[in-house]
């Protein structure tokens, strides 16, 4: 496994020295380095502690409460490029929990201790938004300790567009002596950060730069297999005429609702049909305009990126399920339901699954044995919880990609064959036998090549009695070649009535390069069309604001669409008036 992007991609490694206690000082530093030998305890203090670790901690991705405090172990996640190989590391965050809300002056003291192989604390000044190829890193600072080395590194955030850029603008090394507990200081005074170790200071940022905000997320990692540390202690205190707060995103998950949203303004008229929308945890903990707007608009939400394969079982044997519990976990309070996407898909794999050989039979079977436990193990932790799944996602060949049985040929089929899906399907209705089970893919709602093979599929697996419930309309409008006609829809859902299948519209989103009001009707007819076929049980949109409307082009650089239903600033669009105005006739 590749240790840290930062120790690849930083030019010009800087030598350290170790020397006993005190911090090695470095030479050939940067212009902005400040080195400072004053031991900690001088710092002025002018308030009591406040515990940032006392609860706030049951939704931390790799890690688990214990006596001694918090147990973070090894999860090992790194993001799937669109070219398949793992890039970005993605290390956790406390997202759904405890973060430090300040003003002014402060310090922040971390314990650690017990550490095995290495220990790494980073301080966000948010959580970072995390797509399912990139994850757009927002300004932090990461300290790991590993041995008698202490390395700090720092990232200058949002505004640098180009996410190939987004490795460290910093690292630097330190040497340090190893305790049995060691203490992680960071300090703004004067507007100035700086950081120790171990009662020792050694390095001090500029003005401006990380945290000169007023919110501190902390994200615990153990960087290699098998890493194990214990976060025993984290507190802070004001310093001279600042403030300090913890504040726990889960005493703000529940939000207020009108009977102004959509799904209100549905169940008004169409009792059972749900609208949902595609939702992601960080943007549903920090800000709290999206979680109005989701959560009093819709009655269903898809878990957009957290169940796929990467996030959730990111290493053999390493299932981890706090971020999909977080958001599962919010939305009950909300009253509002959940579909599962996703369980057997080409993408999202990570290097572990991308990796397994299918030479021989053994291997094969190893596959199919892999497949069907993670189906097992995924659907079994919801069950009850989760009332539907894309159990195979696009399953069909892109359009670049002709097979001669029009599949996709991932591991998957590489392994199996067509029969992957029926294995799936089975191993989900013996996981759930109430949870729905889908079939989902894009480009289903034109006639053609596509469309037949999807039906010719599942109408295949209907009669051979394989637990499918229905077929995902993905529906995405990227381009005026995707406009969905109406009335080719329509028959698409009715086929599937014909043959005893469900439908949903799963992920819409529609461009908006003409205008407005050509976006605002595309997406209130398809709406039309689904709630007014009686086999057609939802229809979800692939995103909610603008705001976080984040994609990467073929150069790896940031764009921002607008191809959502609330602008940027979570004001309406055309698409919400228009279809609240249909809704309401
Ligand atoms: C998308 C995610 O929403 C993005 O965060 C990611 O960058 C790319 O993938 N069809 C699917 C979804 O089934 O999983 C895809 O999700 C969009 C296309």
């Amino acid at each position: 496994m590749e240790k840290s992007l930062a120790t690849k991609t930083t030019a010009g490694s800087l030598g350290f020295k170790r020397t006993a206690g005190l911090i090695a000082v470095l030479t050939s530093l940067g212009a902005w380095l400040f080195i400072t030998h004053f031991p900690f305890s001088s710092i002025a203090s002018s308030s009591s502690d406040v515990d940032l670790l006392g609860s706030g901690w049951n939704y931390m991705p790799g890690a688990s409460i214990n006596t001694n405090g918090l147990y973070i172990t090894h999860l090992g996640r790194t993001i799937v490029q669109q070219d398949g190989t793992q890039g970005q590391l993605n290390p956790p965050v406390n997202s759904y929990g405890t973060h430090l809300q300040m003003t002014g002056d402060f310090t922040v003291v971390a314990d650690i201790k017990d550490i095995k192989g290495s220990a790494t604390l980073q301080f966000y000044s948010s959580p970072p938004i995390v797509q399912d190829e990139f994850r757009v890193e927002p300004k932090s600072l990461r300290i790991n300790l590993n041995n008698q080395t202490a390395t700090v590194s720092t990232w200058d955030g949002y505004s640098n567009q180009n996410l190939y850029k987004q490795v460290p603008s910093s690292v630097k090394r330190y040497a340090f002596t190893p305790r049995a507990e060691n203490t992680i200081v960071l300090t703004r005074k004067d507007g100035r950060l700086t950081v120790g170790v171990n009662e020792a200071s050694i390095i001090t940022l500029p003005r401006n730069t990380n945290f000169s905000g007023d919110a501190i997320w902390f994200g615990l990692d153990a960087e290699n297999p098998g890493d194990n540390w214990t976060l025993s202690k984290l507190t802070a205190k004001s310093l001279n005429s600042g403030s300090v707060k913890a504040v726990n995103m889960q005493d703000n998950s529940v939000i207020t609702k009108d009977n102004q949203g959509l799904q209100s303004l549905v169940t008004a008229k169409h009792s059972g049909f749900l609208v949902g929308a595609a939702t992601a945890l960080p943007p549903a903990t920090m800000d709290s305009r999206y979680r109005q707007t989701a959560f009093n608009n819709f009655g269903s939400i898809t878990t957009e990126n957290v169940l796929k394969w990467q996030f959730v079982n990111p290493q053999p044997n390493i299932y981890d399920f706090h971020e999909a519990d977080a958001l599962v976990e919010m939305a009950a309070k909300n009253n509002i339901l959940v579909h599962g996407h996703t369980l057997v898909f080409g993408e999202a794999n990570p290097a572990w699954v991308q990796n397994l050989p299918t030479g021989t039979d053994a291997d094969k079977r190893h596959v199919k044995n892999v497949m069907v436990d993670h189906i097992q193990q995924i659907i079994g932790h919801y069950k009850g919880r989760i009332a539907s799944w894309d159990v195979v996602n696009e399953p069909l060949a892109g359009y670049d990609n002709e097979t001669s049985d029009r599949l996709r040929h991932h591991k998957w089929h590489e392994a199996m064959g067509e029969g992957y899906i029926v294995t799936a399907f089975t191993a989900a209705r013996h996981a759930d036998p109430n949870a729905k089970l889908y079939i989902n893919d894009f480009g289903l709602e034109e006639d053609g090549e596509r469309w037949e093979t999807l039906l010719a599929l599942v109408t295949k697996l209907k009669s051979q009695g394989v637990p499918i419930d229905g077929v995902g309309f993905q529906a995405h409008v990227y381009e005026s070649e995707d406009r969905i006609d109406s009335s080719v829809l329509r028959q698409h859902i009715r086929q599937l009535a014909n043959i005893g299948l469900t439908a949903r519209v799963s992920e819409m989103d529609v461009y908006d390069d003409d205008g407005e009001s050509v976006q605002a009707k595309q997406y209130a007819d398809i709406l039309d069309v689904c709630i007014s076929e009686p086999n057609c049980v939802s229809w979800t949109t692939w995103g909610v604001s603008d705001k976080y409307d984040l994609w990467q082009d073929d150069d790896n650089v940031l764009q921002h669409g607008r191809t959502f239903s609330w602008d940027e600033r979570f004001d309406p669009k055309e698409v919400v008036l228009q279809m609240k105005s249909r809704l309401k006739n």
